[in-house]
């Protein structure tokens, strides 16, 4: 299947409508993609996954590369993200990691000697198939998509490499955090180091923007967001801003931390669903690149649900404001095909039309 032409809304020889939001540009439509949008949900991924396993997919570019591919082709969104996992450079640390298909880690990180253990690995040595993949997509995909690269930050890693799997409290993490501060630190300094250097690399392949996922530092009070957390993610960030490459920084279950998030410098804040984009703004500004922030479970609502929803989040961003809509956490894998269909109409069209009559 051929990669969709161009539409109106994309003028040749501009750059990405995508990275123009990013930058905070005054745009003609609001860019869409959204979060995990190569997954299970798709059939022809799941073919693909039929033939290999999830690491495997992960490590050969010409696989890596279909799947980055297949959600642009069926939807039109107007970024594609690589296809990798954060816990990739995890292994690279020297962590072994399973996936099943939730992440598994057999020997978990719990003291200072495996913390110390902990290699800081050259992306272009150990990781070498991410940055082919990188270049695969860059050949491939037409001018108008920009390709995301992406990190886990260090705190949602650092929870999987403790734990050494998912938790809904992340109590272990909590305890060494509290009991180990030292420890603690010097686990997410390492991390800092190795998903800047991770991140640089992709940079250098020819990613065009790069978001972190924060996923589980939601968890935090903002006291300990800001001691723990804030100066690793705003170290990464500053190296990545010296390469000139937007960020988006997203967390999950961080309303109460958008402040912090901001402070720590990405160009683009990236929501979950339970903060309203209206009250964001309000926070915020109406200049600053927001991201989100649809529920993922609207998806599997009727249309008109959809195109509701959807309609009430372009409104409340501000049609005057930066905005890439996105759900406000990875899609699921039985979120059906059509919702996403209805999704990407609703904001490719309605953006353009009410961005262009000035109503709002
Ligand atoms: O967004 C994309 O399409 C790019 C690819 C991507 C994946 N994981 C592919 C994947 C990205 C950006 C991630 C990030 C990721 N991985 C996060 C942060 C975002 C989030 O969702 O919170 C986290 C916490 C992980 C860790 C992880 N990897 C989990 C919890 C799982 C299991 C999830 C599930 O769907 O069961 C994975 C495996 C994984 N990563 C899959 C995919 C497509 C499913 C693997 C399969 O095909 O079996």
């Amino acid at each position: 299947m051929a990669i969709s032409e161009p539409t109106s809304i994309d003028r040749p020889g501009r750059e990405p409508l995508f990275l123009r939001a990013c930058r905070g540009e005054d745009l003609e439509a609001t860019p869409i993609w959204i979060m995990r949008q190569a997954g299970r949900y798709l059939p022809e991924y799941r073919r693909v996954r039929e033939t290999v396993d999830f690491l495997t997919l992960c490590k050969t570019p010409e696989l890596a590369t279909e799947v980055t591919l297949q959600p642009i082709r069926r939807f039109g969104f107007d970024a594609a993200i690589l296809f990798s996992d954060i816990l990739i450079p995890v292994e690279a640390m020297g962590v072994e990691v399973r996936f099943n298909p939730a992440p598994e880690i057999a020997n978990p990180v719990r003291g200072e000697a495996e913390v110390h253990a902990l290699a800081r690995p050259d992306p272009v040595q150990e990781m070498p198939f991410v940055l082919e993949t990188v270049r695969m997509l860059r050949r491939e995909l037409p001018e108008h998509v920009a390709l995301i690269g992406f990190a886990g930050a260090p705190f949602t890693m650092a929870a999987y490499m403790v734990e050494g799997h998912g938790s809904k409290d992340f109590a272990r993490t909590k305890s060494l955090m509290y009991r180990e501060p030292l420890v603690f630190h010097a686990l997410l300094e390492k991390l800092s180091l190795v998903v800047s250097d991770y991140l640089e690399a992709q940079i250098e392949a020819g990613v065009q923007a790069v978001q972190l996922f924060d996923t589980w530092s939601g968890l935090l009070s903002p006291r300990d967001y800001e001691e723990y957390v804030l100066p690793h993610v705003r170290r990464i960030l500053e190296r990545v801003s010296r390469a000139g490459t937007p960020s988006i920084l997203y967390g999950n279950g961080t309303g109460g931390l958008l402040e912090l998030m901001d402070e720590a410098g990405p160009d683009v804040l990236s929501l979950d669903w339970r903060v309203g984009m209206k009250d964001v703004r309000l926070r915020l500004g109406d200049r600053r690149p927001l991201q989100g922030n649809l529920d993922p479970g609207v998806l599997a609502a009727p249309a008109s649900v959809i195109r509701e929803q959807a309609l009430q989040i372009l409104h409340d961003a501000g049609l005057r404001s930066p905005h890439i809509f996105n759900l406000g956490h990875g899609i699921t894998p039985g979120s059906p095909i059509e919702g996403v269909e209805e999704l990407v109409r609703t904001v490719h069209e309605e953006s353009r039309r009410l961005r262009g009559d000035g109503s709002s």
